[in-house]
């Protein structure tokens, strides 16, 4: 049985993946930063459940001990968004967004490289607000930009590991549940932005992660899943 461990794993897009993994038969590990949260996912889907805060290199240590049997995959969804202009920058909060995206995931691959299997993967979590610049997109923005380099540059570092990222436009994956009522009319927006005409779904994503588990000659790239947003030029 291959074993995974998700990070960011008890919520959100990151529950979505662990749920299906467990269902198509995986050992399923969640990593998140509320451990409770992630035991009562674990306890629903006879998985196990760590504690790993990306912003906590010891925290990403330890857990990387406590698997040293190994793991096949690895899947971080991490993030901490500072959607502001530039004049409003915070330091504290811009290396925050860093490392949740980026200097975490790196440290992730510091830890995890020697007991991640050989014939195993890793999977980012970009966004197509990196190819859409826009006022108070700044840090998103560069950060998911970052990661495309990051996938492309961990995959030749780890090789033959292979490394991946996806890039989801808008998602109602939950986490824009926190709008309240703004809710509807991003999605809606969002719908109306892409070639498709709709806005994404968990299962878009959750489809799309598990491929690239099991897509064995691809390595460095990252995976477009926002219906054509990128091309939609009016
Ligand atoms: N949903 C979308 O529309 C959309 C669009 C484009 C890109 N994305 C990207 O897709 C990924 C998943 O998004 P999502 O929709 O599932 O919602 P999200 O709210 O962005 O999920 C972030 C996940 O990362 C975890 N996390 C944050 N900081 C962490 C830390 N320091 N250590 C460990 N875990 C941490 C969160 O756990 P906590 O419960 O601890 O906060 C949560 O599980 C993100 O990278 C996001 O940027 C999403």
């Amino acid at each position: 049985m291959e074993r995974i461990l998700v990070i960011g794993g008890a919520r959100a897009l990151g529950a979505e993946v662990a749920r299906r993994a467990a269902k198509d038969g995986y050992e399923v590990v969640i990593g998140a930063r509320d451990l409770a949260a992630a035991e009562a996912l674990a306890a629903e889907l006879d998985a196990t459940a760590v504690r790993i805060d990306l912003q906590d290199e010891t925290t990403i240590a330890a857990a990387a001990a406590g698997l040293a049997g190994g793991i096949d995959h690895l899947v971080t969804t991490g993030s901490a968004p500072h959607d502001v202009r530039a004049v409003a920058l915070d330091h504290d909060k811009l290396i925050a967004a860093f490392t949740a995206k980026v200097m975490g995931p790196m440290l992730v691959a510091k830890h995890f490289a020697p007991v991640l299997r050989p014939n195993g993967s890793i999977v980012l979590f970009s966004g197509v607000v990196g190819w859409r610049p826009g006022p108070g997109s700044l840090v998103k923005g560069v950060t998911n930009g970052a990661v495309e380099y990051l996938a492309r540059h961990l995959a030749a570092d780890l090789a033959p590991v292979r490394v991946n990222a996806i890039s989801p436009g808008v998602v109602d994956s939950g986490a824009w549940d926190r709008l309240g009522d703004g809710k509807a009319g991003l999605l809606s927006k969002s719908a109306a932005g892409t070639l498709v005409g709709r806005y994404g779904e968990p299962d878009d994503v959750v489809d799309t992660v598990m491929w690239l588990l099991r897509a064995g000659f691809v390595s460095g790239e990252t995976i477009h899943l926002e219906g054509g947003a990128r091309h939609k030029t009016a």
